[in-house]
């Protein structure tokens, strides 16, 4: 029970190869984080789970079922995915873009006319309060709240059917500090409660020390990190980053200076 990444390369339309020959595999329980500086192929990874990007070499595989066209239905309701850009719909409410991430379990015909079971009213309820979002924001359209707001109510629609695989593109990149801390913990939840495999991509390495179960990097789409957050030494944030501006300041950032 695991989603694998076999050899997976992608090169966009107009040349661009955001990934090269990655491999590696997160198993079910495992918060895995995804490091790597603007650029470096961490929400194209994301995307390649979920069919929003189509790897141009070798495979990803979601519990041994290869994602292709084919597969996708059917593997949707598997993966949840938190977007880094939020994907919500801005003239819906926010109840109604929570209650969006059921679509995938819900008939075509009850979903065009709204006809979601009370239970999954009552889930989307919970999970928008669970995320830190005041009751009087149900009704609220999603374009009137602002960006933190936003990415919580993204968080909220993920989870819409307990998915055993989490994809998290940055998912507190708008998030005050404390914010950020509970939504990772609520990730951590997912993985170590539920059992689910979490993906989730981040910039913040303080962040990543402190919930990853794991830490793999990308740098110019090249897997250049793989393992626990203590083995994540100053040489090799400099490794990941690459940047000698950015490196004092990150290396004390990881160490909490
Ligand atoms: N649709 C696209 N068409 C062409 N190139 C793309 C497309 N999407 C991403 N890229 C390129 O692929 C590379 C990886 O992009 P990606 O968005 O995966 O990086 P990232 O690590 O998520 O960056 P960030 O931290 O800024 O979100 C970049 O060079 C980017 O310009
Ligand atoms: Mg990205």
């Amino acid at each position: 029970m695991s989603l694998i990444f076999e050899k997976v390369g992608k090169r966009y339309p107009d040349g661009t190869i955001a990934l090269t020959d990655i491999s590696f595999e997160v198993p079910r329980g495992q918060f895995c984080v995804v490091l790597g500086r603007s650029g470096a192929g961490k929400s194209t990874l994301l995307k390649c789970v979920n069919g929003l990007a189509v790897p141009s070499e070798g495979r990803v595989s979601v519990d041994g079922v290869s994602v292709t066209p084919r597969t996708l239905a059917k593997l949707r309701p598997q993966v949840g995915m938190i977007h880094q850009s939020f994907n919500l719909v801005p003239r819906a409410s926010v109840a109604t873009n929570v209650i969006a991430g059921a679509l995938p379990a819900v008939s075509t015909p009850r979903a065009i006319l709204g006809l979601f079971p009370k239970a999954l009213r009552e889930k989307a309820c919970a999970l928008i309060a669970e995320v830190g979002l005041d009751e009087e924001h149900l009704t609220r359209r999603a374009a009137a709240l602002s960006g933190g707001q936003q990415q919580r109510v993204g968080v909220a629609r993920a989870f819409m059917l307990d998915p055993p695989y989490v994809l998290a593109d940055e998912p507190v990149a708008s998030l005050d500090p404390q914010t950020s801390i509970d939504i990772l913990a609520l990730l951590e939840r997912e993985a170590k409660e539920r059992g689910a495999a979490v993906l989730c991509s981040l910039h913040q390495i303080d962040l990543a020390m402190r919930f990853a179960d794991r830490i793999v990097a990308l740098r110019d789409g090249r897997l250049v990190f793989d393992g626990p957050p203590d083995a994540l030494a100053d040489g090799r944030i400099r490794h990941i980053y690459g940047s000698p501006r950015l490196e004092t300041s990150i290396s004390r950032q990881a160490v909490g200076a």
